[in-house]
């Protein structure tokens, strides 16, 4: 028996969503670590990064980040990306193509600063912004930081680097593998067009 959303476009739509929902909230969902692509011209990359809100009503989803990570630099140079996730037990693979906002010291980092917990503040903390080279193996942090012994205040120092970006979904493409033969189609939200596409 093929599921409800097999051939039908807001049962797909609904699923993808919830799929969504549910990997902000559950840690062990694959659709939690999504591959966010972007670049500028000919220097393009991928990277994981963690779902940290899904929000249907205004087509989108956010991530948390740092001011200092290289993926700034070329989101505020072509502010399109792109996010892939794929779950083996559904069987079914979602790309997004996005348009970003680069959220920085404002009313919305400040509400996902004060959710954020204190073990996952330590990424703001490092000295030097991600990817700075090192002339020894390191993980960034002050001796004392890397063994989590910081106070809350001393996490607060982490906010002046803490970023999210929300991704502003422009398009969604699903497929779904099946015995009986797959499915794909193309949700362009900009013009509200479903499509069917081959496999
Ligand atoms: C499981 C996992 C989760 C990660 N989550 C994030 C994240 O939410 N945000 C982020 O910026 N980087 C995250 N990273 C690190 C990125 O993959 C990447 O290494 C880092 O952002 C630096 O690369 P960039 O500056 O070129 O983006 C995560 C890595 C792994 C393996």
């Amino acid at each position: 028996m093929q599921p409800s959303y097999y051939e039908d476009f807001s049962e797909i739509k609904k699923k993808i969503w919830s799929l969504l929902d549910n990997a902000v909230k559950d840690r062990s969902s694959p659709f939690r670590i999504p591959v966010f692509a972007c670049g500028n011209q000919n220097d393009i990359d991928g990277r994981i990064v963690v779902l940290r809100k899904s929000d249907q009503t205004n087509n989108l989803v956010q991530f948390h980040s740092d001011i200092r990570s290289d993926k700034i630099e070329k989101l505020k140079a072509n502010k399109n990306a792109a996010m892939l996730f794929y779950d083996k037990d559904e069987k079914i693979q979602v790309r997004l193509k996005v348009e970003c906002i680069i959220n920085h010291e404002n009313e919305i980092t400040k509400e996902s600063w004060s959710k954020t917990q204190h073990i996952s503040r330590k990424c703001y903390l490092v000295d030097n912004g991600p990817g700075t080279e090192s002339d020894e193996p390191t993980s960034g942090l002050k001796p004392e930081l890397d063994n989590f012994d910081y106070t809350k205040e001393q996490s607060e120092e982490g906010y002046k680097n803490f970023t999210v970006i929300q991704c502003k979904i422009k398009s969604i493409e699903w497929l779904y593998l099946a015995a009986k033969g797959h499915r794909r189609a193309k949700f362009n939200l900009e013009n509200n067009k479903d499509t069917w596409l081959v496999p």
